[in-house]
């Protein structure tokens, strides 16, 4: 049984002038500028989930012992507020990012924030800053919920016993530069994100801070992004460095669309769960599946798969154009965006944007 939260509401006295508005959201990029509020909710073992704010967007005091910045105890989550043809503001499959959240938390043993507290706190920094959500195309308001330790101490004996919960929010516009253009994409065989049984399925900050060196190295061999392998083996195709990965075989009518398989090590996407339901609604068969490099190589090559693109809220849909690794380099197809690929991405953009039903009741009125 969970007591209902309370926000104490504190909107900033002196917000962003809507020129300086204005000049923000015009050419976004993506996490350059933050709306004027904040949301906080703090846990304390033994009190729960307690003093609920809404504030201004603020830097936040921290004491150097704060057991996040030693031992990494931290979570987030990326989702993103739309703005609909009637001019109101929705958010996209919220309790799903909340059960994740959950998930990722109770692998960090970390307390888990209710599914009705997370969407409720995204519900009421997007409605107090809505002025901020874009109304251009691709243009949405990015949205980062993230939880950590605020426990001083260095014991590591367990887990910390405080922790401060916030979401932040940042106008978005295309995340890779050039919009649908397709990425060349590194295979990282030296470096690996995820082992079995470690955090690869939670989304937490340690994850990401190990990933640095290999797209850096991506991008030393030429590449826009790094693609992950399984630690084990290094033969099995897992995700990329933000997105989970998408296959084509065939063309036309004919075509089957796959997916890695989520085995524990890759990262569960909202958008990827999202894609399986669109593509049967667009009659395509669909398949989770370990597909290794191998495969992938001969089938590129051969012409049996004919596109392969990458999904995730920041990424939506990004065609992948061409592979490299240190055993060679390929290209599917010609190299450009497929028909499938751009079919997908629109009629997820055409759902999230209002411009299509929501058949699958995504969208969540703020
Ligand atoms: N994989 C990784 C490593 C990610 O960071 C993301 C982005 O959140 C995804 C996949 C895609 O997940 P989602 O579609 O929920 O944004
Ligand atoms: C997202 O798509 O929400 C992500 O988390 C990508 C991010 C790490 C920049």
């Amino acid at each position: 049984m969970t007591t209902p939260i309370t926000f104490d509401l504190k909107p900033s006295t002196q917000p962003l002038s809507e020129a300086e508005r204005a000049a923000a959201t015009a050419e976004p990029g993506f996490g350059r500028y933050f709306t004027d509020h904040m949301v906080t909710i703090r846990y304390t073992e033994g009190r729960g989930w307690h003093d609920a704010t809404l504030q201004p967007y603020a830097p936040i005091p921290l004491d150097p012992a704060t057991m996040a910045l030693h031992y990494g105890q931290e979570i987030f989550e990326g989702l993103k507020a739309y703005r609909q043809p009637d001019g109101s503001v929705v958010t996209f499959r919220p309790d799903a990012n909340a059960r994740r959240f959950q998930r990722s938390a109770r692998r960090l043993g970390m307390p888990e924030l209710p599914v009705e507290t997370f969407v409720e706190a995204i519900d009421v920094l997007v409605a107090q800053d809505a002025a901020w959500v874009p109304s251009g195309a691709g243009q949405t308001l990015y949205l980062r919920p993230f939880m950590f330790a605020t426990e001083v101490g260095l014991g590591i004996n367990r887990p910390a016993n405080e922790y401060l919960f916030m979401v932040i929010a940042s106008p978005a516009g295309d995340y890779f530069a050039g919009g649908v253009k397709p990425v060349s994409v590194w295979l990282s065989n030296e470096y690996v994100r995820a082992a079995p049984g470690g955090t690869g399925e939670a989304k937490c900050a340690g994850n990401y801070a190990a990933a640095f060196l290999a797209q850096a190295e991506a991008v030393r061999h030429g590449c826009d992004q790094v693609v992950w392998l399984d630690a084990v083996e290094r033969r099995f195709v897992e995700e990329m460095g933000s997105s989970n990965l998408y296959f084509v075989r065939g063309s036309g009518p004919d075509a089957r669309i796959y997916t890695p398989e989520l085995t524990g090590t890759l990262l569960p996407g909202i958008t990827r769960d999202s894609l399986l339901t669109i593509a049967a609604d667009l009659g395509y068969p669909t398949e989770e599946f370990r597909i290794t490099v191998d495969d992938w190589r001969r089938e590129s090559e051969s012409g049996a798969i004919t596109e392969v693109f990458a999904c995730g809220t920041a990424s939506v849909i990004t065609p992948v154009g061409s592979v490299r690794s240190s055993e060679g380099a390929w290209t599917i197809a010609d190299g450009q965006a497929g028909q499938i690929t751009l079919g997908l991405r629109e009629a997820l953009v055409d759902i999230q944007t209002g411009r299509a039903e929501d058949r699958h009741g995504w969208l969540h009125r703020v």
